[in-house]
């Protein structure tokens, strides 16, 4: 079978990727964590996360329990560059739940008449009812770094944007959604590492997309529109949480972590659910491009 984007990531890889990074990529270990800045040397063992994990699942299940009892609404969203985990952060929450209660919404590219809606208006087609979670692969925040990195939105649309995004999101705070907006950050190394994964892997091709392919020289655009994203809609009442993604491991529980802190659910095993590692997760002055 050939694909759309056959070869499109290693050749990237080979000719015009920055020589720091090639370089980096060609001489780590399959563990080694690529960021300079990333405050581990290896990845988490995973003894210790399958262990960490398994727990805090069992926290979710109470926390899914006690939202169907009260009519609490939840909603999670995922931002991150291509590759820096949202699905598979996602998957990880949504492991053991009841499905009937914890969607993922990973809407496409807008239709025709979607295009003639108000922004926000798919979106909020998905927003949860009493008892549910969901999980945004991707947000509203499109506008704010994909649309604009190629062209999808005009500048004006954009600017409409986050002039808007504050208030719609306090919209939601205010009628009792309670609101998670993750960051996941992962550096340019990491980040080439999973997307050759991808281009070699039969059950991780159909990830790969044309903007992930043309995105690979895009990556000080992304840079810039990510920046400015998080500063305009970092917000009292609707705060971003940046989580270092690099290695998966520490990133999942870490969000997990986080959720679990901030609801005040029945049954809560404080001591499992914990504080997310402070070197992992954090507001937008954690996120390095
Ligand atoms: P994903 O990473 O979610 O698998 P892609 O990398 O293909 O998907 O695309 C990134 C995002 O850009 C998606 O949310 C997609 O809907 C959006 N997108 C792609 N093409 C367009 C377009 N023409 N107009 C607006 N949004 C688009
Ligand atoms: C991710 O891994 O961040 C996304 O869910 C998938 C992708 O980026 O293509």
């Amino acid at each position: 079978m050939t694909l759309p984007f056959d070869g499109a990531i290693s050749t990237f890889f080979e000719h015009d990727a920055p020589d720091d990074i090639r370089k980096t990529l060609k001489r780590a270990d399959k563990d080694e964590i690529l960021s300079h800045s990333y405050p581990y040397s290896e990845e988490l063992k995973k003894k210790r996360y399958e262990k960490d994990i398994e727990a805090l699942q069992i926290e979710l299940v109470k926390m899914q329990a006690w939202a169907k009892e009260t009519g609490a609404r939840i909603a999670c969203i995922f931002e991150g560059r291509d590759a820096a985990g949202k699905g598979g952060t996602i998957k990880r929450f949504r492991e053991n739940l009841n499905p009937r209660g914890a969607r993922v919404v990973a809407l496409g590219t807008p239709s025709d008449t979607e295009k003639t809606q108000w922004y926000f208006q798919r979106y909020i087609d998905h927003l949860p009812a009493g008892g549910e979670i969901v999980f945004y692969d991707r947000s509203w925040y499109n506008r704010g770094v994909v649309e604009h990195v190629f062209g999808f939105c005009t500048e004006a649309q954009r600017e409409h944007f986050f002039a808007q995004v504050p208030e719609f999101e306090r919209m939601l705070v205010d009628e009792g959604i309670l609101l998670f907006k993750f960051w996941l950050n992962v550096g340019r190394a990491e980040q080439l590492r999973r997307f050759l994964k991808r281009e070699t892997d039969p059950l991780k091709q159909w990830k790969l997309s044309r903007i992930d392919v043309e995105g690979l020289h895009r990556w000080e655009a992304y840079s810039a529109a990510i920046r400015e994203t998080l500063a305009r809609s970092h917000t009292p009442e609707a705060p971003w949480t940046v989580i270092r993604s690099d290695d998966k491991k520490r990133a999942r529980l870490a969000a997990i972590r986080h959720v679990l802190n901030g609801i005040d659910y029945t049954g809560k095993s404080e001591k499992v659910v914990g504080t997310p590692d402070p070197e992992i997760s954090g507001g937008p002055e954690i996120w390095d491009a």
